[in-house]
């Protein structure tokens, strides 16, 4: 993806392209859930739910299913979980990865395409939502991306964008302040490969600049009550700092201290960890 994002799989954590199918399968099944019912709250629950039974010429038709559209899918960890929630729609998995795409099983009602976000291979007014999970973040100019996903959506569909703040991210007790600087070194680093950390501040603004009513944008959490700490891992571990020690942007120090505070935390019956996601949503104009 070099040039179209600043997301690279094979060197995005420790364990090259294998490390980071795990981790982003690890990162969909930690939050799921809580965004899930976030996104029924914002009205995705409705906008997929199952077309309603009619009398007449129609009967006999094929069951038509609204169409939901995943960009920057990935591997499909969100998509699968996707499909099976609401069965009321045949949902598409677009990513411009084919390798990653290629985890993707294909079913009856989920498919893989590849393609680039900026040109989806899809009808105007074909989509009843389109949902980016962690994308936003990694575009150099998310803003030609959300018009197109304005273009294939139909009027009152919604777009769902499902990101991070860096200046939101959570809590953790004990928490490691020298930890704290190597992550604002590791934000750096991802801004001067075109992506940015503070996305979701900028949510509400980029969705009205592109077309959207209805803007809104809603937090979500998960906490170290409700899962074992163990399951914070693709957040709070170190592994996603290893490549940038390998491509000179972290020191071996900084890696250090994130793997002895990470190493600490665990070992520590009494730490708790709070981390903070953020949907923003947006309709396309009915008129
Ligand atoms: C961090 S991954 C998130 C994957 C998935 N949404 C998830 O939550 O597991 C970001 C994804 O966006 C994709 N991506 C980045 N820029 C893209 C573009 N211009 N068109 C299509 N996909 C893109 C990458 O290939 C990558 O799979």
């Amino acid at each position: 993806m070099v040039g179209v994002s600043s997301y690279d799989p094979a060197r995005n954590t420790a364990g090259a392209l294998p490390g980071e199918l795990a981790r982003l399968e690890a990162q969909a099944a930690l939050t799921f859930t809580e965004e899930l019912h976030l996104l029924r709250e914002l009205g995705l629950g409705e906008l997929t739910a199952a077309w309603p039974v009619r009398d007449g010429p129609v009967r006999d038709a094929p069951p038509r299913r609204h169409l939901l559209l995943e960009v920057g899918a990935g591997t499909g960890a969100l998509t699968r979980r996707l499909a099976s929630a609401l069965p009321g729609a045949a949902v598409i998995a677009l990513d411009a990865d084919a390798e990653l795409l290629g985890h993707v099983p294909s079913s009856a009602t989920s498919r893989p395409v590849c393609a680039d976000a900026r040109a989806l291979p899809l009808a105007t007014g074909s989509a009843s939502a389109v949902v980016f999970r962690y994308v936003l973040q990694h575009l150099p100019d998310p803003l030609p991306v959300l018009r197109e996903a304005l273009r294939v959506l139909q009027p009152g569909g919604r777009v769902y964008v499902i990101d991070v703040d860096g200046g939101l991210w959570g809590l953790a007790e004990p928490a490691d302040p020298r930890l704290a600087a190597v992550y604002t070194r590791a934000a750096a680093a991802q801004r001067s490969a075109g992506g940015d950390r503070l996305i979701g501040r900028k949510m509400s603004a980029l969705l009205r600049a592109a077309g959207f009513q209805s803007v809104t944008v809603r937090p979500f959490a998960v906490t170290s009550d409700d899962r074992p700490v163990e399951d914070f891992a693709p957040h709070l571990g170190p592994g996603r700092l290893v490549p940038m020690v390998e491509n000179g942007t972290l020191s071996l120090a900084d890696l250090a201290v994130a793997t002895a505070a990470w190493t600490r935390f665990r070992a520590d019956p009494q730490a708790w960890v709070m981390l903070v996601g953020l949907i923003g949503t947006g309709a396309s104009p009915t008129a």
